[in-house]
C-alpha cells in the first residue's frame, strides 16, 4: 500500500519535480517546479498558500525569498523550527512538503517570491511565485471643480472611494470609453481633460476592477462657456425704417449657463426685462440711434457687447419749394426749402453748380447775367424716402401799364393812386419820380413798402395834371421804365343800347386810362321819364335841355334809363367830374323815332337787336382768342385786369363813394380799350337785357 499511497501523492500535483541522475560522470541536475498556479491572487485577511512539491529526498533545504530578501529557510523533516525573520512570523509559515503559508495575509505581503530548493549532492533549483493581495473596493466617489471651463488648461475628474486595491480604472463618457491621446489623460486615480471646449459637457463615468470586485461612479461635468460673439438682428432686416414702422431685434448668443441679456439704446439702459428679443412698434425718429445688447455669463462673469444703428426716417412735411431773391439788387440768391423730415432733404441746383448742396433749407448766391432771365432753375431735392423737385425761372422785369385809381379822402382830398407792377422775378423794386425829380414820401407822395404804390393826396385836383411822372422797376435782371401824364376827367366810346319796347336804355362809357375821374353826371334831353314815385333828386326842366338826371360814382362804367316813352325821342350824355372839376361832355347818343323813322323801322331795328349780338358775340369771341394767344405766344406787355368796368343792370344809388377807377396806358401804347373791353366782354355783360322789376326804377321826370 506504501506504493499507492506514494502514486496517488504525485498524481495530485500538476507538475512533478523530477530528479535525473546523470550517470555520466559526477554531473547530476536537479530541477524544482511549482505545485500551483504562479501567479496568486488573494483577499486581504485571508489565508494562502504557495505550494512546492516535495519528492521525499533525504537532505533537501528550501530557501524562499520575497523579492531579493530571503524570508523562511528550512531543511525538510528537520527538528529545528524554519528560520523566519521576526516581523514576519505572524504571517508567514513553512508547511511539512516546504509549501510557504501567508496567514490572515495583509495588502503588503504583494510581491515577487522564489524558492530555491537544494538536495544534497543533486544541487539546487528554483521557482518563481507572484503574489498579489487585494482589497474589496468601496463607496466610490468622483469629484471635480464644479465647472469646466473652456479654454482653460485642463480639467481634472478624481475618484476616491472608502478602500479598496484597484487594478484597473476604466473611464467612459456618455457611455463610451475613454483612452489617453492627445486630450484625454488617464492618470493614477483621475482623469484629466486637456484644454476643455464646450463638447466635453456629459456624463463621465469610472469603472475601478480588481479579480474580486468592481465598483463604478457617475458624475455630469458642465462646461463653462461663452457667451460667443453675439448675433444682433433686425426683422424685417432693412437698411432704414420709415417712422410709423415696427420692428424687433434679437440679441443671441451661445453660452453655459445661458446668458442674460440687457439692452441699451446710446447711454440709456432699457427695461431688464426685455429679454433677448427688443420689441420697437410704432417707432419715431427720435428712437433712431445705437441699440447695445450686453449679453452676461453669469458664472463666469463673461460680458459680450454688440450694437447695432436703427435708422429711422421720416418724409419731410409737402413738398419743395423754390424762390429767388434779389441781393443788393446785384446778384441773385435761388432759394431751395424743403422743410422737415430725418434726415433733412439733400438739396442741390445742378444747373447752377453741381459741387454745392445743402440739406432742408439751401440757398445759393449767383451774379446776375443774361443767361439766368428766363432760365429755369430745378431744385433736386433728395430725400431717403421720396425725391422732388422743385423750379424757379428768374426773369427782368417785363413791360408794364401803369394803372390808376381815384378816390375822395374822408377829408376831401383827393388820392390818385398809381400802381407801377412788372411782372419780374425776383420782384421788382420801383423807383418814382416826378419832372425828373426822384419822389420821396411826404405829406403829398406816399410810396407802399413794397414800393410798387404811389399814393398822391391833394385838394387840388389840377395840381396832378401835366406832370410828368416815372417809374422803372428793377430786379438784377433788368429793369423797365414807364412816363406818364395823369389826364383831366374824360370819357371815351360812349353808347347806349334801347330794349326791344324801347322803354329802357342801357348807356355805357370807357374813361381813358390815366383820366383822374371822381363821378359822372348822366344827362337827359327830352320829354320827362314816366314815373309815379318822387324820390329822386333829378333836375326837372324843359324837354329841350340838356338836365341831370342821374350821379354815378368814379368807378362806373354803365347806367340803366327807364321808364322811358317809345314814342318819345330822348337824348343822353355823361359828363366826367374830378370833385368840382368837370371834363369835357361824352358824346350825345339818341333814341326813340327820329325824323322820318316810322314805327314799323323801330319795331325792325329792335328785332335785329338779338341778330347783332349774336354777331357781337361771335365777332367778340374770335378777337378774344387771338388776343389770348398773342398774349400766351410772347412775354409782352401785360395790362392789370380792370375791376373797375362793373356793368351793373339795376341803377346804383348816388351814396356810393367813388371807387376803383382803374385807367392805364399812354396813348403810344396799344389801345387798352381793345384788349381790356372786346365787344365780346361787353356783349357777356348784356345777357338778355331784362329790364328790372318796376319797384327798382329809380329814374324819372
Ligand atoms: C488560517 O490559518 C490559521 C493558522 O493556521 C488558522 O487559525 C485560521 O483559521 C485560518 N483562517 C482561515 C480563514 O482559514
Ligand atoms: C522585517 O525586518 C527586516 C530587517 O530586519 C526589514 O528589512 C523588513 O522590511 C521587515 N519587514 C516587514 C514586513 O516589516
Ligand atoms: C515580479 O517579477 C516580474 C517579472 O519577473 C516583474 O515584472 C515584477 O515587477 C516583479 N514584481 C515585484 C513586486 O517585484
Ligand atoms: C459605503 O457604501 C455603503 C453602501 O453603498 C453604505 O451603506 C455605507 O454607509 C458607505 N460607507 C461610507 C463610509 O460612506
Ligand atoms: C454627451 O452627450 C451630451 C448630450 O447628448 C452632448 O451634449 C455632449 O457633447 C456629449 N459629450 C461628449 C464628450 O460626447
Ligand atoms: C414681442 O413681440 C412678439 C411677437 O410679435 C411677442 O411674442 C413677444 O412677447 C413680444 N415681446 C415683448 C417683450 O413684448
Ligand atoms: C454704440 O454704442 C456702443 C456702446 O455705447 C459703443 O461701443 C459703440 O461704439 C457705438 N457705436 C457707434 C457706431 O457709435
Ligand atoms: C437796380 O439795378 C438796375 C440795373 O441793374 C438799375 O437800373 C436800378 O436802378 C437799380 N435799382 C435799385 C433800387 O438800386
Ligand atoms: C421743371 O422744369 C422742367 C424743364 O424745365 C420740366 O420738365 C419739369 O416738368 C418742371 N417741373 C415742375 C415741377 O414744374
Ligand atoms: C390849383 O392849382 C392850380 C395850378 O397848380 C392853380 O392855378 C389853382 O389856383 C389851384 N386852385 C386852388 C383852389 O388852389
Ligand atoms: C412832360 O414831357 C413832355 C414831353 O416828354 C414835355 O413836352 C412836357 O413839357 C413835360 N411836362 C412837364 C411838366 O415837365
Ligand atoms: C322815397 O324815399 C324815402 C326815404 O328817402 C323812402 O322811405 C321811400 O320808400 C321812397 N319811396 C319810393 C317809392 O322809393
Amino acid at each position: 500500500m506504501m506504493w499507492l499511497e506514494e502514486f496517488r501523492r504525485l498524481s495530485k500535483v500538476f507538475l512533478a519535480i523530477v530528479l535525473i541522475f546523470a550517470l555520466q560522470g559526477a554531473h547530476t541536475e536537479l530541477l524544482v517546479s511549482a505545485a500551483g498556479p504562479t501567479e496568486v491572487n488573494a483577499v486581504a485577511g485571508r489565508n494562502v498558500t504557495l505550494a512546492t512539491p516535495f519528492s521525499g529526498a533525504p537532505d533537501t533545504s528550501v530557501i524562499w525569498l520575497m523579492g531579493d530578501v530571503p524570508v523562511a529557510i528550512w531543511i525538510i523533516d528537520s527538528l529545528t523550527p524554519a528560520n523566519i525573520p521576526e516581523n514576519h512570523t505572524d504571517v508567514l509559515k513553512i508547511e511539512p512538503n516546504g509549501s510557504l503559508t501567508f496567514v490572515n495575509v495583509p495588502l503588503g505581503y504583494s510581491s515577487n517570491y522564489t524558492v530555491e530548493v537544494t538536495v544534497s549532492g543533486l544541487g539546487k533549483s528554483l521557482a518563481t511565485f507572484t503574489l498579489r493581495v487585494f482589497e474589496i473596493i468601496q463607496n466610490v466617489t468622483l469629484s471635480s471643480a464644479k465647472f469646466a471651463v473652456e479654454g482653460a488648461d485642463r480639467f481634472t475628474l478624481s475618484y476616491s472611494m472608502l478602500q479598496g486595491v484597484v487594478e484597473r480604472q476604466t473611464w467612459f463618457v456618455n457611455g463610451t470609453e475613454i483612452n489617453t491621446n492627445s486630450h484625454y489623460s488617464v492618470e493614477k486615480q483621475s482623469l484629466v481633460i486637456l484644454r476643455p471646449n464646450r463638447r466635453d459637457a456629459g456624463q463621465y463615468m469610472v469603472s475601478l476592477t480588481n479579480p474580486f470586485s468592481s465598483e463604478t461612479a457617475h458624475m455630469n461635468v458642465a462646461v463653462l462657456y461663452g457667451p460667443d460673439d453675439p448675433k444682433l438682428e433686425a426683422h424685417p432686416a432693412q437698411p432704414f425704417y420709415e417712422s410709423g414702422d415696427s420692428l424687433n431685434l434679437s440679441c443671441e448668443a451661445e453660452g453655459f449657463p445661458k446668458p442674460t441679456v440687457k439692452w441699451a439704446f446710446g447711454d440709456q439702459t432699457l427695461s431688464e426685462s426685455l429679454g433677448q428679443v427688443l420689441n420697437l412698434t410704432n417707432i419715431q425718429t427720435s428712437q433712431g440711434g445705437n441699440y447695445t445688447c450686453t449679453l452676461l455669463n453669469n458664472e463666469s462673469k463673461e460680458e459680450r457687447h454688440k450694437s447695432i444703428i436703427l435708422k429711422v426716417y421720416e418724409r419731410p412735411s409737402g413738398s419743395s419749394m423754390c424762390y429767388v431773391q434779389s441781393v443788393n439788387n446785384v446778384t441773385l440768391q435761388y432759394y431751395c426749402r424743403w422743410a422737415g423730415g430725418t434726415p433733412e432733404a439733400q438739396l442741390s441746383f445742378l444747373a447752377l453748380s453741381n459741387m454745392s448742396s445743402g440739406a432742408g433749407n439751401f440757398s445759393l448766391t449767383v451774379t446776375a447775367t443774361d443767361d439766368l432771365d428766363g432760365k429755369t432753375v430745378t431744385c433736386q431735392a433728395f430725400h431717403p424716402l421720396e425725391q422732388d423737385k422743385c423750379n424757379i425761372t428768374a426773369s427782368s422785369p417785363v413791360k408794364f401799364l401803369p394803372a390808376v385809381k381815384t378816390t375822395v379822402d374822408a377829408d376831401d382830398k383827393i388820392a390818385v393812386t398809381i400802381h407801377c407792377v412788372s411782372e419780374a422775378t425776383p420782384q421788382a423794386v420801383v423807383s418814382w419820380s416826378k419832372g425828373g425829380e426822384a419822389v420821396t414820401n411826404g405829406s403829398t407822395y406816399q410810396i407802399s413798402t413794397d414800393t410798387t404804390q404811389l399814393k398822391i393826396s391833394d385838394y387840388n385836383v389840377t395840381s396832378f395834371h401835366l406832370q410828368n411822372y416815372t417809374c422803372v422797376c428793377s430786379n438784377p435782371l433788368g429793369s423797365q421804365k414807364r412816363e406818364f401824364q395823369l389826364r383831366r376827367p374824360s370819357i371815351s366810346d360812349f353808347s347806349g343800347l334801347p330794349n326791344q319796347e324801347g322803354t329802357v336804355v342801357r348807356l355805357s362809357w370807357e374813361v381813358p386810362p390815366t383820366s383822374v375821374v371822381t363821378g359822372f353826371d348822366i344827362q337827359m334831353k327830352g320829354p320827362d321819364l314816366v314815373t309815379d314815385n318822387s324820390n329822386d333828386t333829378q333836375t326837372r326842366g324843359s324837354s329841350d335841355k340838356f338836365r341831370t338826371i342821374q350821379h354815378r360814382p368814379g368807378s362806373v362804367r354803365s347806367a340803366d334809363i327807364f321808364n322811358l316813352d317809345p314814342k318819345s325821342t330822348y337824348r343822353f350824355r355823361v359828363i366826367p367830374k374830378a370833385l368840382m372839376i368837370v371834363g369835357e361832355p361824352s358824346e350825345i347818343h339818341r333814341i326813340g323815332p327820329g325824323e322820318g323813322l316810322s314805327g314799323p323801322a323801330i319795331a325792325g331795328i329792335a328785332a335785329g337787336i338779338p341778330c347783332s349780338l349774336l354777331f357781337l358775340l361771335l365777332l367778340g369771341g374770335f378777337i378774344y382768342l387771338c388776343v389770348y394767344c398773342h398774349k400766351n405766344r410772347s412775354r409782352q406787355t401785360r395790362y392789370p385786369v380792370s375791376r373797375a368796368v362793373e356793368k351793373a343792370i339795376t341803377i346804383q344809388p348816388d351814396t356810393i363813394p367813388p371807387h376803383n377807377l382803374l385807367t392805364g396806358g399812354l396813348k403810344s401804347l396799344p389801345d387798352y380799350n381793345r384788349l381790356q373791353q372786346t365787344p365780346s366782354e361787353r356783349s357777356v355783360a348784356l345777357p338778355s337785357f331784362v329790364p328790372p322789376a318796376p319797384v327798382r326804377v329809380a329814374t324819372t321826370v
